[in-house]
């Protein structure tokens, strides 16, 4: 039996302490206690939920083991609190521990104080059910102070963490909590040179039969011609804009060399064509509509962020896709009349709400830049925003997209459950299963059928479709995803624009790059650079060392590349990170291996990613507050002798180096390179 919480009261426990030591010690001016929570805590920068003051994250009553706290600060790890101390603290003391609201094997964080760049304490790993652990940290001397919350390593889930009966003893002015220390932001990309420069993929797939569109990504001034040696049968291209388009009837593989010319010279590069089962040979890269403007997504919004993708040159670099996220379907109960209207006609097929009157008309659009185009449903028969879902009109919803022209199916867990599945009946799904069951070299769970319901529809359609899974990692889909033909799988819930969600998540997927390869890629969620914010836009809150740590890994994990920002506000700032091809290689190189972590020291990790001309491409990062230096020794990527290094952000060669090499790395930062060819 739960036993009776204690309740701890410190209004007055806490004064009558202080009071008896200053009359113990014979003090004339006690150092005066000041709560946490009397601070502003609104600074707090966490990776889930908000951070409340005198509560959990959830809202409940700080609780640690069965002791209630009525002070204290409720948060979720990464969290970081910067503090200015204004020189009048003495002590910091508290008692910290996993809430008592979670109960479950995933959590683990680590608290830290750091004054002034050392580290004052530390808590060790603590998972739920973990005896809270008090502290006293002597703070004389001390300028700033940080409170931070670490995932312990394993990832951010159910991280849920208490700094309870937190509090100051000061002697002068009150300390106060302050924004994370300001950085400008630098832009390292240098500007691609007139030259052509062909970019982006250098291995496509496609299906026997199916339409194949692709664009040459190449920067360099304009006009400039392409043209192509050994072009398969079935295939032409359009020398003016670069566009291959056409079919092959046979599978194999196709090397072609690809040229640009303009007035300053010429680039050639080969491209190899695989027809064959899989397509999605290297990760998805474009824009999603979800991070900036979730259910206020329109056509005409969709169709800017196309032309602004093209303006703005990104497709030189790679980028292609324009995807519709939830809302584009009408809804269960909005009052918006733009949502509303029949969700299907009378043959079952899917109608989209008044936002969107034409989607041929839309997808034809997007195709005629040059680029494809992607919509999201879910497995239920509502979305997660409420709209109209899929479920029990899979084959004609697969086959709607096809005929629209749609490229790229994200498809959601929403209001699916097995329960439901049960009641489906004897539709018409059954019998692809059925032939599915028997071909699988797994038993089909409960998490795979929606899955492999939608596949086999897919499969049925005319038309290459990237088939993208987000249900959150549920179930370790990494290590069934590829089974139900998934060209991505989300391995985490939903990111947001702070370091402890997009490090949380971003960091967490060690040991999940042995299941990625080309065709089939672990997604850690979208990008989360520029102006977003789910339908209010504002400036990302990621720092500018925050947002090359996230370009940097998403890049080094092979992950998909789904920008989240309004395309039509770019900054300088937001495009040069975007616009990086030698950073970008990284992500698109042929040979599909996903980095993992090969080294780690308390906040320093290094993360390497093998590549396809046996070069190696490498993170150091720097998951704590103070800039430190962050070592790579070739021996941990079974290198040897010498070896030229060169800065992948700055594009500039930074010498040989034997044994190792070293650079120093910004708080919340990385430098990247590239080593061994
Ligand atoms: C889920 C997904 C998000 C987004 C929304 C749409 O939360 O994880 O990426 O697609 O649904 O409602």
């Amino acid at each position: 039996m739960k036993q009776p919480a204690i309740k701890i009261s410190h209004s007055s426990l806490g004064t009558v302490a202080t009071l008896a030591l200053a009359l113990l010690l014979g003090a004339t001016a006690a150092a005066a206690p000041v709560w946490l929570d009397e601070l502003d805590l609104s600074k707090t920068s966490q990776g889930w939920g908000e951070a409340h003051k005198n509560k959990s994250v959830d809202g409940h009553a700080l609780t640690l083991g069965n002791v209630v706290f009525e002070h204290g600060l409720g948060t979720h790890a990464e969290s970081v609190l910067y503090l200015n101390l204004q020189g009048g603290a003495e002590k910091f003391s508290a008692t910290v521990g996993v809430d008592a609201e979670v109960n479950n094997d995933a959590t683990s964080v680590e608290f830290s104080v750091i004054g002034d760049g050392k580290t004052l304490w530390q808590s060790g790993v603590m998972r739920a059910g973990t005896p809270a652990k008090a502290l006293e940290v002597n703070l004389t001397g001390i300028k700033n102070l940080i409170l931070m919350v670490g995932d312990a390593g394993d990832g951010i889930n159910y991280d849920h963490a208490d700094w309870a009966n937190a509090k100051f003893e000061i002697s002068g002015a009150r300390p106060e909590t302050v924004a994370a220390p300001h950085e400008d932001a630098v832009i390292l990309t240098p500007p691609a040179p007139p030259t052509p420069r062909i970019n982006g993929a250098a291995i496509f797939g496609v299906r026997p039969g199916h339409a194949l569109l692709f664009m040459i990504s190449a920067t360099g001034v304009r006009p400039m011609t392409f043209s192509a040696d050994h072009l398969p049968k079935g295939i032409t291209l359009d020398a003016k804009t670069g566009l291959l388009v056409g079919a092959l009837a046979q599978p194999g593989e196709y090397v072609v060399t690809l040229h640009a010319r303009n007035q300053f010279g010429t680039d050639q590069r080969a491209l190899k064509i695989v027809c064959g089962d899989q397509i999605a040979l290297t990760p998805p890269m474009g824009w999603n509509s979800w991070n900036c403007f979730a259910g206020a997504v329109s056509a005409e919004k969709v169709k800017a962020a196309a032309d602004a993708l093209i303006k703005s040159g990104l497709q030189n670099h790679g980028w292609n896709y324009i995807n519709i996220d939830d809302f584009w379907q009408t809804h269960r109960d909005s009052k918006d009349p733009t949502l509303q209207g029949p969700a299907r006609d009378a043959a079952g097929r899917i109608l989209p709400n008044p936002r969107f009157p034409d989607m041929k008309g839309l997808a034809d659009y997007v195709h005629s830049k040059g680029l494809k185009i992607g919509l999201y449903s879910s497995p239920g028969p509502w979305t997660c925003g409420g709209c109209v879902g899929s479920f029990g009109h899979e084959l004609e919803d697969a086959q709607q997209y096809a005929e629209w022209g749609f490229d790229y199916v994200k498809y959601d867990w929403c209001s699916y459950s097995p329960e439901l599945e049960a009641k489906r009946g004897s539709a018409t799904n059954l019998g692809v299963i059925k032939s599915w069951s028997a071909a699988a070299p797994k038993k089909l769970t409960e998490q795979m059928y929606p899955y492999a319901v939608m596949q086999a529809a897919l499969a049925k359609a005319d038309r290459d479709i990237v088939y993208s899974l987000c249900q959150y990692g549920m179930g370790d889909v990494w290590t069934w995803g590829a089974q139900v033909n998934g060209n991505c799988w989300r391995t985490t819930g939903d990111i947001t624009d702070s370091w402890g969600s997009m490090a949380g998540i971003g960091f967490a997927q060690a040991g999940h790059e042995k299941f990625a390869g080309p065709g089939h890629w672990n997604d850690p969620d979208m990008l989360v650079v520029g102006k977003l914010g789910w339908g209010s836009l504002r400036p990302t809150r990621l720092t500018p060392n925050e947002q090359y740590t996230h370009i940097s890994l998403w890049c080094l994990l092979a992950s998909p590349l789904l920008i989240g920002c309004d395309m039509t506000q770019l900054d300088e700032f937001t495009l040069s990170l975007l616009s990086n091809d030698e950073v970008l290689a990284v992500n698109q190189d042929s040979l599909g291996k996903q980095a993992g972590r090969i080294a780690k020291n308390g906040d320093l990790e290094v993360w390497a990613k093998d590549m396809a001309d046996g070069s190696k491409a490498i993170g150091l990062f720097n998951r704590g507050t103070t800039e430190t230096g962050v070592e790579v020794k070739w021996t941990d990527l079974g290198l040897t002798g010498k070896h030229l290094v060169r800065d992948l952000w700055r594009q500039k060669d930074l010498g040989t180096f034997a044994d190792a090499f070293k650079a120093s790395v910004p708080r919340h930062g990385v430098v990247l390179i590239r080593v061994g060819k």
